[in-house]
């Protein structure tokens, strides 16, 4: 007879990664399977402070945390010297919890490990322990397609061995996908070659992560992106995981949720609010902060804005003169939103989104259009897809000096809430999205496989 299934759930300890693995966690849950979500210490504290104390979901799942191995003194930000650090002490304390858990009792012995791609290391941990694995892919199905590509273009002279491209020709990996751009691929970092290193050794290793996995659960639809999805073996697109519209699922918000943005919503008028976020990690200049203000200011729509404490570089020294006495009863700033409820409230006409991977599925989601201000690593080719593919946004041109300009931001947004080719195609695809949830939509079958093949292995 074979086990109870229990699913052991890790994510990467980053806010666009803990939110879709604990939306997975509960749909799991939710077939009455005994899941297990594993924190850093430090990511812990942060999830268990934002939960709301009624959600169902908490109860579902049994948090569990693990140390990271960084001190109380050391520097978060310190990318390199953080992530050395979690290679060398999260292996062995992952592989310490499973064993602690499969001594504790026959029936809560881990039965499937499902693990971030970016802490690939746990897939090696569970196959070194002979548990079953699922790759998670927190980004989209092309830059998935990309990694299977990277090897045959580098012996192409297409990129040199750093990932650099070898001319400025745009980078193809097949007909029906969208050709890269050579510096918008998502381990091009403009100034930073040790990133630019990193980012690009973790694209390349993924296949070999991939191929060790017995799934590979993919936080998109299939009919997004399917020529993407055919270039990848075995791939089951899952998505979109959404926590709205079900009260038992946790959002997975790092920081507080500002709840008073939705009874302002409530206040405006239908398909009338700007919604801004560039999500967790985006940092604007003071300059271009200030920009963003005063080209909100006058768009002469209401805007809901949410300005994160560490969104500014350096920190931020203030909103221009008057800003805030000129907006009163137009603008409404939160430092963090209930994101999902906010882009399903029909007040909003539209998203000013850095195009990270979650805010695009939540905001095609919920059949917003965009305007794209993207930031960094897979945003630029996201946001190629949101303006050139899916046809469901306009991007925002920064001018000759990088800075998207007031008058940039007002001509877009004028531009966009007026194009109805845009709004009616943002509506068709959030029908594609929302019918590949339902039963026998194409998200729908390849979670019930999954959870059949998992159940028997
Ligand atoms: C990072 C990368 O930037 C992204 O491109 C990659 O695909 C995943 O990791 P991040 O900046 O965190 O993402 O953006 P995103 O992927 O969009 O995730 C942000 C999450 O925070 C979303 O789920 C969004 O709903 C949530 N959010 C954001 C809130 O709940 N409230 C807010 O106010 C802002």
């Amino acid at each position: 007879m074979s086990k109870q299934p229990h699913v052991l759930v890790i994510p990467y300890p980053a806010q666009g990664h803990v939110a879709p693995l604990l939306k997975l966690a509960t749909k799991i849950a939710e077939h009455g399977i005994k899941v297990t979500f594993v924190n850093t210490e430090f990511i812990e504290a942060k999830v268990m402070a934002s939960i709301p104390e009624k959600a169902e979901g908490w109860s579902l799942i049994k948090f569990v945390s693990i140390s990271d191995g960084i001190e109380r003194d050391d520097d978060r930000k310190d990318f390199d010297k953080t992530r050395n650090t979690m290679l060398r002490v999260m292996p062995g304390n992952l592989k310490d919890l499973i064993e602690k858990i499969n001594q504790s009792s026959d029936c809560e012995q881990i039965t499937c490990v499902i693990a971030d791609i970016s802490v690939r290391w746990a897939l090696e941990v569970a196959q070194n322990l002979g548990v079953s694995r699922a790759a998670f892919i927190p980004y989209g199905p092309e830059n998935l397609a990309l990694s299977f590509h990277v090897t045959k273009m580098i012996e192409d002279g297409i990129l040199d061995s750093n990932g650099n491209p070898m001319n400025d020709g745009l980078i193809s990996i097949s007909e029906g996908t969208l050709p890269w751009k050579r510096n918008e691929i998502c381990w091009s970092c403009r100034g930073n070659e040790k990133m630019q290193k990193i980012l690009f050794e973790s694209i390349c290793a993924v296949v070999q992560f991939v191929n060790i996995s017995n799934w590979v659960l993919s936080n998109s639809f299939y009919e997004l992106d399917p020529s993407s999805c055919d270039l990848v073996p075995n791939i089951l697109p899952i998505g979109p995981l959404l926590a709205s519209n079900n009260s038992r699922h946790l959002a997975g918000s790092l920081r507080p949720e500002d709840s008073t943005c939705l009874s302002w919503l409530d206040k405006q008028s239908i398909g009338s609010v700007i919604y801004v976020s560039l999500g967790s990690t985006a940092t604007l200049n003071q300059q271009q902060f200030e920009e963003l203000a005063l080209g909100l200011e006058s768009s002469s729509q209401p805007f809901l804005w949410v300005v994160r404490s560490d969104l500014v570089d350096g920190s931020l020294t203030g909103f221009p003169d008057g800003f805030k006495e000129r907006i009163t009863g137009r603008g409404k700033i939160v430092e963090w939103a209930a994101q999902e409820k906010v882009l399903a409230h029909p007040s909003v006409a539209c998203f000013v989104s850095h195009c990270g991977w979650n805010s695009t599925l939540e905001g095609l989601s919920m059949g917003v259009p965009f305007l794209c201000w993207p930031y960094f690593v897979d945003q630029y080719q996201n946001r190629n897809y949101i303006c050139e593919a899916w046809k469901i946004g306009l991007n925002l041109c920064p001018d000759g000096n990088g800075i998207v300009t007031r008058h940039e931001i007002q001509t877009k947004v004028t531009k966009l809430l007026s194009d109805e080719g845009i709004k009616r195609n943002a509506l068709k695809l959030k029908e594609t999205a929302i019918n590949s949830l339902v039963e026998g939509g194409s998200s729908f079958e390849n979670f019930e496989r999954f959870i059949v093949e998992m159940k028997s292995s």
